[in-house]
């Protein structure tokens, strides 16, 4: 089995926020997942650097693009790093691979008559990188960026998406996980039964971008350039290798909503012109909307939310991103929500039931886990297995980690039932405690290895407390894995209690 997944290629015009931290972190999730699984995983991201207001901020520095780029591209390469995400490979446009791919793609499409010339006149957002139509725009703004186009009338090649309708209508009509979540493949499928207007895919008289091989005059529009990164990337990832063979075109895109159209339309469209087969599934996220009204008062003089990783660490900010909004909708997340969390779920919830069931293990067996496994109880703990990874393949991490999360209350609420310390005063009821003290160990062990993938810190940690080996192999998940032990001693606190720093 293998398994590719990628995430928008993001505009190197400003650095990452928390939006874009996003994305990545959910790629990251799935990927190792995947990993865990025993699957052969391929985890793409990268940057987008062909855009006009790419150009226009370098001007603005007195620097040349690539200039601009190359210094810019460290704040993006420093991004997925932060996040502790496992990408295989960070793609720019302006690598000379992906240049090369682009034009033969293109060729591709031209060679087979779905491209032509043509004059364009319209108005171009350059927030959007977009042509607008009139009802569009909101008292003649962009109503996403909030300014006025710019009038453009240039020789244009155009590619012909209107063919394209009745294949892509059948694409979504035969295949009905394509898109997720469903609403989402419901205005991705309107919006090509309401037809299809071909679209300009160069630009004229413009330096700034892969020139178009037939007519080097022109560049490439960026959003077809950027597109291409999904399969470019993999021609030359790896020296002498050609990963299409395996990746392609297994994929899947995550993308935010408001890129659908060029993931769900533009791309499946372009890709069958060139003769490749549609990706495999696109999974669109909602948006979140960050509250950050509350800066000043509890995180002291923190403006950015990345750097809640110095203050909190990254696995609680992959936690809580994933944790607060329902992966698939939009929704608000504050600055003050990750403590929470962090308190509440994380120390409490998850590092406590570790640091009360390794300190039990110290006093009452010596660091001995007792290998006490109940017949029979296993099945509570497949069946939490089987729907784990059932919810992260149609990407429902939420979902997922929800799952996980009620599972550290049962184990919590097991030790308040099974009161231990109540058994350890009586010798009769050492068969029951050891009972109880494995059941605890194994169950903690399976989460820490199941919630590897959204904590990556933490689950090897949880496992070195227990005395169990490094292997994240998702069959561990599995009753009654635990080994034995020595010496097992009390765990630190996984989650200490941190100190915010105060308001300047
Ligand atoms: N360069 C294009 C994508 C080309 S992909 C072939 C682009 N780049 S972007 O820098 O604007 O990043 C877009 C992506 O970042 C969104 O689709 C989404 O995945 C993520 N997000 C940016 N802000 C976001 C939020 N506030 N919330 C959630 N995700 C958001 O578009």
């Amino acid at each position: 089995m293998s398994f590719y997944v990628t995430t928008p290629i993001y505009y190197v015009n400003s650095t990452p926020h928390i939006g874009h931290a996003y994305t990545t972190v959910a790629a990251d999730i799935v990927a190792r997942h995947h990993r865990q699984r025993g699957e052969s995983t391929f985890f793409l991201t990268g940057t987008d650097e062909h855009a006009s207001k790419v150009a226009r901020v370098a001007a603005e520095e007195g620097l040349d693009p690539k200039e601009y780029a190359d210094r810019i591209v460290e704040h993006w390469r420093a991004l997925p790093e932060r996040l502790n995400a496992t990408h295989d490979f960070f793609i720019r446009t302006t690598d000379e691979g992906h240049k090369r791919f682009v034009q033969e793609f293109l060729q591709r499409i031209y060679d087979n008559g779905d491209i032509y010339e043509d004059t364009y006149a319209g108005l171009y957002c350059v927030g959007c990188e977009a042509f607008k139509n009139e009802d569009e725009l909101v008292d003649g703004l962009c109503p996403i960026h909030g300014t006025k186009p710019e009038w453009i009338e240039e020789k244009n090649y155009f590619f012909k998406l209107s063919s394209y309708q009745d294949k892509l209508l059948a694409l979504y009509d035969s295949n009905p996980g394509f898109v997720l979540p469903a609403n989402k493949a419901n205005e991705a499928r309107s919006f090509i039964a309401g037809g299809l207007e071909d679209f300009s895919v160069s630009r004229a008289g413009q330096p700034w971008g892969v020139p178009i091989p037939w007519d080097e005059t022109q560049v490439t529009y960026v959003w077809v350039d950027a597109l291409i990164n999904y399969v470019s990337a993999l021609t030359y990832a790896r020296d002498g290798e050609d990963l299409r063979e395996e990746f392609w075109p297994d994929v899947r895109h995550l993308l935010g909503k408001d890129i659908l159209r060029f993931h769900c339309v533009f791309w499946p469209a372009l890709l069958l012109a060139a003769g490749y087969e549609p990706p495999k599934q696109l999974f669109v996220h909602g948006f979140l909307l960050l509250d950050d009204k509350k800066i000043s008062k509890s995180v002291g003089n923190i403006i950015d939310p990345l750097d809640l990783i110095d203050i909190y660490g990254v696995d609680p900010l992959r936690f809580y991103l994933i944790r607060e909004v329902p992966f698939g909708q939009d929704g608000s997340a504050s600055l003050d929500g990750v403590g929470e969390r962090y308190d509440r779920e994380l120390a409490n919830d998850l590092g406590n039931l570790l640091s009360r069931a390794t300190a039990m293990i110290a006093k009452y067996r010596d660091g001995r886990i007792p290998i006490a496994p109940v017949e029979g109880e296993g099945e509570r703990i497949a069946a939490l297995q089987a729907e784990v990874s059932a919810k992260l393949d149609r990407f429902d991490l939420t979902g997922a980690l929800e799952d996980l999360w009620a599972y550290v209350r049962e184990l919590n609420g097991y030790v308040t039932k099974t009161k231990p310390w109540e058994l350890a005063k009586d010798e009769a009821n050492a068969a029951e405690l050891d009972t109880v003290l494995f059941t605890l160990a194994d169950g903690i062990r399976a989460l820490a290895v199941a919630l590897s993938p959204f904590l990556p810190d933490t689950g090897p940690r949880i496992l070195a407390a227990l005395g169990q080996p490094d292997d994240l192999a998702w069959e561990n998940v599995a009753y009654g894995r635990t080994v034995a032990t020595e010496g097992l001693e009390p765990a630190a606190p996984l989650f200490p209690r941190i100190e915010l720093p105060t308001a300047a």
